[in-house]
C-alpha cells in the first residue's frame, strides 16, 4: 500500500485500526492484487479462533515478483546476495527472481508437491533458501524452514510434526569456523522420522566433502539435483489460493521440549507485511534493506523474503556473521557497497560489534550516509548498547519488540506515518491492529508503570498466527485460555503514562541466546538422558554478549563414577548432537540437591534470580529451605 494511506499521525492510525478493524483492514487489503477481493475482514464465527480475509483469493508469490515484474519494474534489484564467508556476490533483479521462482515452482509440481503440501527447508543463507520458499508458496505448498544451527533429531521431530513428502536441502553451510555439511545431518533425519519423505531435493555448494550417492543409500527417499530438476521444469505461475490457505509452518520454542509449530497463511501475512514494511521500517520501492537474521527465523522470514518483495524493495540476503567476517566493519561495508537505508539486526550482533571495536572506528571507513535507520528486535534492547551505536551511526535506533507467533512487530515506532519520540529501554507503542494490556495473575488490567503478563486483545491483527500445525486444543491452551479474550505473550512488562511499552522478559521458561529463542525444558530432556544424571535444571544466566546463556545444574544418580569435567564434555557434545550447536550448552555444575516445593516443581526462578544477582524470593511452599543455602556457592559462582 502507499503511505498516503497512512498520512495521518500513528495514533489516528491505530485507533481506527482498533475501533474499525474491517475498515482499516480492507483498506490495506486494497494495496495488493486480489484473484478475488474479500468482502470480510474477520471471520470470527469460531472465536478465539479468527481467520482474515475468509472470502479472498490470491496468491504471495504474485503480489511478491508478479505484480512488479507487470507494472514495469522488471529490472530492479529484488534480492542481493551477499555472500562474506565464501566471497560471492549475486544481484537477482525482479524479472530474473521471478524466472527462478517459477522454475523452481513448476519443478517442484512435476515431483509431485501440490497445493496444501508440506514441505521442508534446511537450508543455508543461499538465494535458493529464498528462491525454495517462494516457489513453495507459489505452488500453494506450505514451507517448513528449519535453521541450520539445529542438529538431525531437532529436523526428524520437525518431519514428524508437518510431515512434508519432500525436502529441501544443499551439500552444506559456512561457519566462520568450519564448514557444516547438511547431507548426513539430513540423511539421518529422513532416516529417523517415522513420516516417510519422498523427495530430496539437493543444492550443490563447492568444498564439501559428503555426496549425495553415499548418503541417499541410508534413506528410501529419491535424491534430486536442484539444477537438473529446476533446468527442465515447465516454469509454474501462481496458484490462486485462499486468503486462509496456509502459507508457512515455523516451529519454535515453548515451555516443554516439543516445538510449537506456528502457522500463517497467505492472505493475512501478505497484508500485514505489506502495510509493516513501510509504516514501520520505512522501506518501500528505490529502497535497500538489510535484515542481518536467517531465513530459519520469523526475521527471516518476514523482513528478508516477504515484505520487502511486496514493497517491492531491495532485501539484502548476508551469508556472514555481524564480526569475525572478516571484521567488525561488516554491515557497514554492506551499507556504504549496496546503499543500505534501513538495517534490522538483534542487539546481541551490536554488542559483538562493540566487544570488539568498541570505539566504532570500523564506521569511519565506509560512506555509510544513505542509511537512515537501524531496527534491533530478537531481544531487549539494552540502554547502553542503543546509546553506543546511535552515537556510532549518528541515526536513530528503533527498538521494536514481536515473536515467531505474531510475525511481525506488536510494537515499534512507526517511522514511516511519523517518528515518535524514542525512550530508551522500551520499544514504543502498539502497532495496528495490537490491543495490548499488562494483566495481573488474575486477569485484571494493571496501571501504569506496574509490570505483569502482556496480553493481546482477541482478535490478533492479520498475518498472526492461526493456530498450531494440526493442533488447534494445544493453541488455545497455549495462548488463549490464561485470560479469557486475550492472547497471552509470555513476556513480561509494563506500560508507563504514554502508553510506551517496557518489555522485561519472559514468564516462562524460554530464554534468549544471542537472539536465538530456546526451550531449556527441551535442554534439560536432553541433559536427563545422560546415564549418569538422576534430575537436572537448566536456567538461563545473565550473559553480557549472549544476553542469557544457558547453564545445567545436575543431581547424579547414586554411585555415579564420573568426573564433573568429563560429565560437562558429554553433556555439551550430547546437547550439541541432539539439539544442535545453536543452543550453544558449555556450563554444567553439579549440586547436592535441586531446590523444589512440596509438590515436586524445581524453583528454577529462584534459582536464576540468585545466579544472576537478584534480590530472590525463596516460596513458603519449598520442600527444605536447606538446599538453597547449599546452592548459594554454586549459583553465585556464575556472576
Ligand atoms: N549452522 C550451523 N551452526 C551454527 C549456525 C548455523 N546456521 N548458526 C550458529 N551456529 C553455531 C555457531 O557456529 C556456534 O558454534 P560453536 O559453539 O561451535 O562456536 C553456535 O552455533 C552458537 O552460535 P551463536 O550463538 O551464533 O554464537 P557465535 O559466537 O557463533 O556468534 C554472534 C555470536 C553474536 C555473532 C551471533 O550469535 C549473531 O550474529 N547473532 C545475531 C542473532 C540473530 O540475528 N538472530 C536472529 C533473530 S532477530
Ligand atoms: P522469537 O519468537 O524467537 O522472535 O522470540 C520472541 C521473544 O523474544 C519475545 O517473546 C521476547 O521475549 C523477546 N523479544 C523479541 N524482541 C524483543 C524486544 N524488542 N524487546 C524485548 N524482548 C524481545
Amino acid at each position: 500500500m502507499s503511505l498516503s494511506q497512512t498520512s495521518t499521525s500513528y495514533r489516528e492510525t491505530h485507533h481506527k485500526s482498533i475501533t474499525e478493524p474491517e475498515a482499516f483492514w480492507l483498506e490495506a487489503a486494497a494495496g495488493l492484487d486480489w484473484d478475488m477481493f474479500p468482502t470480510t475482514a474477520v471471520d470470527d464465527s469460531a472465536a478465539p479462533l479468527y481467520r482474515w480475509f475468509p472470502d479472498g483469493k490470491l496468491n504471495i508469490t504474485h503480489n511478491a515478483l508478479d505484480r512488479h515484474v507487470a507494472a514495469g519494474h522488471g529490472d530492479r534489484a529484488a534480492l542481493i546476495y551477499d555472500s562474506a564467508v565464501t566471497e560471492n556476490s549475486r544481484t537477482y533483479t525482479y524479472s530474473e527472481l521471478l524466472n527462478e521462482v517459477s522454475a523452481a515452482a513448476g519443478a517442484l509440481s512435476e515431483l509431485g508437491v501440490k497445493s496444501g503440501d508440506r514441505v521442508l527447508l534446511y537450508m543455508p543463507m543461499i538465494p535458493q533458501a529464498v528462491i525454495s520458499m517462494l516457489a513453495c508458496a507459489r505452488v500453494g505448498a506450505v514451507h517448513s524452514v528449519v535453521f541450520g544451527g539445529f542438529a538431525a533429531r531437532e529436523i526428524a521431530a520437525r518431519i514428524d510434526d508437518a510431515a512434508p513428502d519432500t525436502v529441501l536441502t544443499a551439500t552444506g553451510g559456512v561457519e566462520p569456523s568450519r564448514r557444516i555439511e547438511y547431507l548426513p545431518k539430513v540423511a539421518e533425519a529422513v532416516q529417523r522420522a517415522e513420516h516417510q519423505v519422498r523427495d530430496v531435493i539437493v543444492v550443490h555448494r563447492d568444498g564439501f566433502e559428503s555426496s549425495v550417492e553415499e548418503v541417499s543409500q541410508l534413506t528410501a527417499a529419491a535424491w534430486h539435483d536442484w539444477e537438473a530438476v529446476t533446468a527442465q521444469a515447465e516454469p509454474a505461475g501462481p496458484a490462486s489460493v485462499d486468503a486462509t490457505h496456509p502459507l508457512y509452518v515455523l516451529y519454535t520454542s515453548g515451555t516443554t521440549g516439543k516445538p510449537k509449530g506456528v502457522v500463517r497463511d497467505q492472505g493475512g501475512t501478505a497484508v500485514a507485511l505489506n502495510w509493516s514494511m513501510p509504516a514501520i521500517f520505512d522501506v518501500g520501492p528505490g529502497q535497500t534493506l538489510l535484515t542481518a537474521s536467517d531465513v530459519g527465523w520469523v526475521v527471516g522470514h518476514s523482513y528478508i523474503v516477504y515484505a520487502p518483495l511486496l514493497a517491492g524493495a531491495t532485501s539484502v540476503l548476508y551469508e556472514g556473521k555481524p564480526i569475525g567476517t572478516p571484521d567488525a566493519g561488516a554491515f557497514w561495508r554492506m551499507v556504504q557497497q549496496h546503499r543500505i537505508t534501513s538495517l534490522f539486526t538483534a542487539p546481541t550482533a551490536l554488542r559483538a560489534i562493540r566487544k570488539a571495536d568498541p570505539d566504532a572506528a570500523a564506521v569511519g571507513e565506509y560512506d555509510i550516509t544513505s542509511l537512515k535507520y537501524l531496527f534491533s528486535a530478537g531481544e531487549r534492547l539494552d540502554p547502553e548498547t542503543q546509546r553506543w551505536i546511535g552515537e556510532a551511526l549518528n541515526v536513530p535506533v528503533i527498538d521494536n519488540w514481536w515473536q515467531t507467533e505474531t510475525g511481525w512487530p506488536i510494537a515499534a515506532n512507526p517511522v514511516g506515518i511519523e517518528q515518535l519520540p524514542i525512550k530508551v529501554g522500551s520499544a514504543t507503542l502498539p502497532m495496528v491492529g495490537y490491543d495490548i494490556s499488562v494483566l495481573d495473575p488474575l486477569g485484571e488490567p494493571l496501571p501504569a508503570g506496574q509490570e505483569g503478563n502482556i496480553a493481546i486483545k482477541l482478535p490478533l491483527p492479520p498475518g498472526t498466527l492461526y493456530t498450531l500445525w494440526g493442533d488447534d486444543a494445544r493453541y488455545v491452551d497455549s495462548y488463549l485460555s490464561a485470560f479469557e479474550g486475550y492472547y497471552t505473550t509470555g513476556d513480561s512488562g509494563y506500560v508507563d503514562e504514554d502508553g510506551y511499552i517496557f518489555v522485561m522478559g519472559r514468564t516462562d521458561d524460554v530464554i534468549n541466546v544471542s537472539g536465538h529463542r530456546l526451550s531449556t525444558g527441551e535442554i534439560e530432556a536432553a541433559v536427563a538422558e545422560h546415564p549418569a544424571v538422576a534430575e537436572c535444571a537448566v536456567i538461563g544466566l545473565a550473559d553480557e554478549l549472549k544476553g542469557q546463556r544457558p547453564a545445567g545444574f545436575l543431581v547424579l544418580k547414586t554411585g555415579a563414577d564420573i568426573s564433573e569435567d568429563q560429565l560437562r564434555k558429554e553433556l555439551v557434545a550430547h546437547v550439541r548432537s541432539s539439539i544442535g550447536p545453536v543452543a550453544d550448552f558449555k556450563e554444567v555444575a553439579v549440586v547436592p540437591a535441586l531446590p523444589k516445593t512440596r509438590s515436586g516443581k524445581i524453583l528454577r526462578k529462584t534459582m536464576r534470580q540468585i545466579a544472576d544477582g537478584k534480590d530472590y524470593i525463596v516460596p513458603s511452599t519449598i520442600e527444605d529451605a536447606g538446599v538453597i543455602d547449599d546452592l548459594l556457592p554454586v549459583l553465585r559462582r556464575n556472576l
